[in-house]
């Protein structure tokens, strides 16, 4: 590397050579629906997955996690469930599933399953059986009923707001026709949350993870892992308006009786309270009774990232999801500061650090980096959404910070389909959407129905693939060939070789398992590190700068000459 540098930071991950999987694994999200589908009836399913694994071993993934699969009315595409220890018929059977896992556990891939345990489907037998008990008995006291307020308990029990929209309450009719007491949802009517203060539930979730980690799983991913335990009393909150859907803590210049942390936010009743921590803790043990390293991985919306390591001290959980990595703009000093922040937070209490772009919550990143107008996580983007991306921008955005986070220390999250570049669907028809967000704001949000369309495999067949019918629960676009995986492989340039060629960069270079060297002096739109042998250079402005000195080992755009263009990530490897 010929390029003299000023000033060099070291930071350091606190790992070795023969550490955990996890610590560096990289990690497929498969959203089952979407994924491949071998009924034809629009709807992918666990036997398509397993016809289908092959192509994650080429792609060259460590571990896979399923979104749901389970028994449930699909109010919110499988996160509201009946059943937690079966599958749901439209996915196949448990038959399917242990075929799907011994197949990838052959590959050596490891599965992670989704665990739901922040609310259940009002299907749930333990729901059902709570609304036919009397007021105040022991099957009420599993989920969170109240009493209404007002004179005849005409007004919900507190003010709190849907995630999705609309009230967090909704009143139940007794068997003798007038109205009763409310229980709470965060999400959808139809996901009441349990209550997590009870024993019972809480030993009725050892049995799930038993049940899973006794037919071979390697891990959960926990589902609104900052959700589970209420703020005694239930206090009255009013959101800051900066407070995002899923949990940004906010400021504190509005609301009714904010609840102040140790950071200064304004603490939301239902987010990261303290009393989340002793079940993560016991889940921890239940997983420690079985070989193979399993892990626990929180979906927690918590900021900061000193305190979204809470989740991962070393007898919690083993990852947190990096929402704050997800959601920094492609902007150099704050993907530089994000960096910094998370390796840090999570180094002081010995955790790695995930990395994570894309998932099925989000606008997909081949999209999102390019729009031009603020758009709070859940919002999605629709036909008549501001601030439309541009296509050509957001990809090659895409590329570039995808080929920046495949270098980082620590373990990486790729949502399926952005390894083929696919941007969001914006002009899906209103008739065709079906997120519970969309339902719940009157279309005021359009949620994010459109990152969850079936992928595309081969170009110019039905469904492209997917099935063999056509049939797609969310119509796909009429321009998908060219994003088919089978018109990217072998294809130089392609966006599935550029993943294929940084994952095997990545494996041959033990960069999950290394530490960063900052560059400096790059310039004020560069972000540039060292990570072992490989020094990576985003250049997240417009105009081009000088190629530093060294072997181009990866370019997320074609190279001409000595310079690296804008918008474009390149790794370097000693001439
Ligand atoms: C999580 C899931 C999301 C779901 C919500 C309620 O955020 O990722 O898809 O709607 O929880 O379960």
């Amino acid at each position: 590397m010929g390029r003299a540098t000023s000033k060099v930071t070291i930071m350091t991950l606190a790992v070795s050579p023969d550490s955990e999987w996890w610590r560096s694994a990289v990690i497929y999200q498969i959203y089952p629906r979407s994924f491949a589908d071998s009924t034809g009836d629009g709807m992918g399913d666990l036997p398509g997955i397993t016809a289908r694994l092959d192509s994650l071993k080429t792609l060259g993934v460590d571990a896979i996690w399923l979104s749901p699969f389970f028994t449930s009315p699909q109010k919110d595409a499988g996160y509201d469930v009946a059943d937690y220890c079966d599958v749901d018929p439209i996915f196949g059977t448990l038959a399917d599933f242990d075929a799907m896992q011994a197949k990838a556990h052959d590959l050596g891939i490891r599965v992670i399953v989704d665990l739901v345990p922040n609310h259940s489907s009002d299907q749930h037998v333990w729901f059902t059986e709570a609304l036919a008990a009397d007021e105040g008995s022991e099957a009420r006291d599993h989920y969170m009923f109240r009493e209404g307020k007002g004179e005849t308990g005409e007004l919900p029990p507190n003010n709190w707001e849907s995630v999705f929209g609309g009230p967090a309450w909704t009143r139940v009719t007794r068997p003798d026709g007038t109205p009763g007491q409310w229980y709470l949802h965060l999400f959808d009517s139809s996901q009441p949350d349990l209550n997590w203060k009870s024993e019972w539930v809480r030993a009725q979730f050892r049995d799930v993870l038993r049940f899973w980690l006794d037919r071979g799983v390697d891990g959960f991913r926990v589902d609104v892992a900052h959700g589970l335990i209420k703020a005694e009393g239930l206090p009255d909150y009013t959101p800051a308006p900066d407070g995002g859907s899923m949990g940004g803590s906010g400021s504190t210049d509005v609301g009714l009786e904010p609840a102040i942390d140790s950071d200064g936010r304004n603490t939301p009743p239902y987010w990261a309270q303290e009393g989340v921590h002793e079940i993560y803790r016991d889940w921890h043990s239940v997983l420690e009774q079985y070989d193979g390293e399993r892990v626990l991985c929180a979906e927690a919306w918590v900021e900061p990232l000193t305190k979204l390591a809470h989740w991962v001290r070393p007898d919690e959980m083993q990852q947190a999801f990096n929402f704050t990595y997800l959601e920094t703009p492609w902007q150099a000093a704050s993907l530089r500061r994000v960096i910094d922040n998370s390796i840090s937070s999570f180094a002081t209490v010995g955790a790695p650090s995930t990395w994570v772009l894309s998932n099925h919550d989000v606008v997909r990143h081949a999209s999102r980096l390019a729009l031009t107008a603020e758009n709070p996580q859940g919002a999605g983007i629709g036909p008549k959404s501001p601030g439309q991306p541009d296509p050509v921008v957001g990809l090659r955005r895409a590329r570039a910070a995808t080929s920046l986070m495949l270098g980082l220390p620590g373990s990486a999250y790729i949502y399926q389909g952005e390894e083929l570049g696919l941007p969001e669907v914006i002009d899906l028809p209103d008739s065709a959407r079906q997120d519970p967000t969309w339902f719940r704001t009157n279309g005021e949000r359009y949620g994010r129905d459109g990152c969850r369309v079936p992928i595309p495999w081969e170009p110019g067949t039905p469904g492209y693939g997917f099935n063999s019918t056509g049939a797609s629960w969310l119509p796909q676009p009429t321009d998908w060939d060219r994003y088919a995986r089978a018109s990217q492989v072998d294809v130089e340039g392609s966006t599935l070789e550029l993943y294929r060629a940084a994952l095997a960069l990545r494996a041959e270079n033990s960069l999950g398992l290394g530490s960063i060297e900052w560059i400096e002096n790059l310039g004020p739109d560069v972000v540039a590190f060292r990570n072992g042998a490989i020094t990576v250079v985003a250049n997240a402005g417009a105009s081009a700068i000088e190629l530093p000195a060294g072997r181009v080992v990866l370019a997320s755009e074609p190279l001409a000459g000595s310079e690296l263009p804008g918008d474009t990530t390149v790794w370097l490897a000693a001439e």
